[in-house]
């Protein structure tokens, strides 16, 4: 027994003179001083000795743990001075920098528009991405059975409403929230509204299934087309520079009458002609037209007093050209090497 006391001793002071960290030194004193510790177990076991070696070995155990005890204190003075040492901190020292995010480019050109049409009096309107027919086709003027479903086919939800039709889908513009909007407003109105719409496309470096639009209209009683124009001009120089030229050629959309694209002097190459612009010196990223009648009707707005325009950019595509990214599959791709650039 006493041979062990010693033995356990030795142990015990040969392992702390190399503990150098506090926290070795805590699963030290656990180890051995603690409540199942192993000095403890032989402390406790001293009461069932006889009763000679009771006192001999209870006085040595006790002087080993008196010991032990001390030394531990030493040892843990000398390591938080040590560790207090290193801690030391310097605060005149430059700081760590912490990484942040930053909003994605499709964000900043959308907040940008945002931030032009607020300050013109506009409200920010809002659709959901999930759509029913009737707010993305019908409302508009395109009946079910209209060939123009065809330029926007979509991704279609597999569940039939009360009728058994297939109701809901993917919005594939933003222009769900035209009628959505008057039907809450009513007239007269000028708002805008933006986000995520959808394409069954198949994709190559111009296309994606997933796309951003920026929609705006205005209605009141004498609304025109020179009005359209203007505001039109007004992006195009906000988002491409002073110099920037708009041009309209007629194209067809159900919900306008007369409907129009919009092209703008390509902010690469200034009209002179690019691989941007296919040689062409414009860039076309604008739908736009008088609102149809029809929609107007469908949104609760009599069209014998009201009239209005509506437009709707590739948000998509204006970032493209803003930051001359090539391919349009990188903003959805979540790509760190392409997002850290902006
Ligand atoms: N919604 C049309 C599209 O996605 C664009 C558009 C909006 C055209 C508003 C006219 C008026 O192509």
């Amino acid at each position: 027994m006493k041979n062990k006391l010693e033995d356990l001793r030795k142990k015990i002071l040969k392992e702390l003179d190399k503990a150098k960290t506090g926290e070795l030194l805590d699963e030290l004193e656990i180890k051995y001083l603690g409540r199942k510790g192993e000095l403890s177990n032989i402390l406790r076991s001293i009461k069932d000795l006889g009763e000679k070696e009771r006192g001999e070995i209870g006085q040595l155990a006790n002087a080993i743990k008196t010991d032990v005890t001390a030394k531990f204190a030493e040892i843990k003075a000398e390591v938080a001075g040590k560790e207090s040492i290193t801690q030391f901190v310097d605060v005149t020292l430059p700081g760590k920098k912490i990484e942040r995010g930053h909003l994605h480019p499709i964000t900043l050109i959308q907040a940008e528009l945002e931030d032009l049409f607020i300050s013109l009096g506009f409200l920010v309107a809002d659709g959901p991405e999930l759509e029913s027919d009737y707010y993305n086709f019908e409302a508009l003027n395109i009946p079910k059975t209209h060939p123009a479903r065809d330029m926007q086919d979509t991704f279609y939800i597999d569940k039939k409403n009360a009728a058994g039709e297939y109701d809901l889908l993917l919005r594939t513009h933003t222009s769900n929230v035209q009628v959505r909007a008057m039907q809450k407003y009513g007239a007269p109105l000028k708002a805008v509204g933006s986000g995520r719409c959808f394409r069954s496309e198949a994709t190559d470096a111009r296309h994606e299934h997933t796309l951003y639009q920026f929609e705006g209209f205005m209605i009141d009683k004498d609304i025109n087309f020179s009005h359209l124009k203007g505001i039109l001009e007004l992006v195009g120089k906000k988002l491409f520079g002073p110099d920037t030229k708009l041009r309209m050629r007629p194209k067809f959309y159900p919900f306008v009458e007369p409907g129009t694209n919009g092209e703008y002097t390509c902010s690469l190459c200034h009209g002179q002609g690019c691989r941007v612009c296919k040689n062409s010196g414009w860039l076309e990223i604008v739908g736009a037209g008088l609102v149809h009648p029809n929609v107007l009707r469908a949104g609760g707005i009599d069209p014998e007093i009201y009239s209005g325009y509506a437009f709707g950019f590739g948000l998509s595509r204006l970032a493209q050209l803003k930051y001359g990214i090539d391919d349009a599959r990188l903003a959805m791709s979540g790509d760190l090497r392409f997002l850290n650039q902006f």
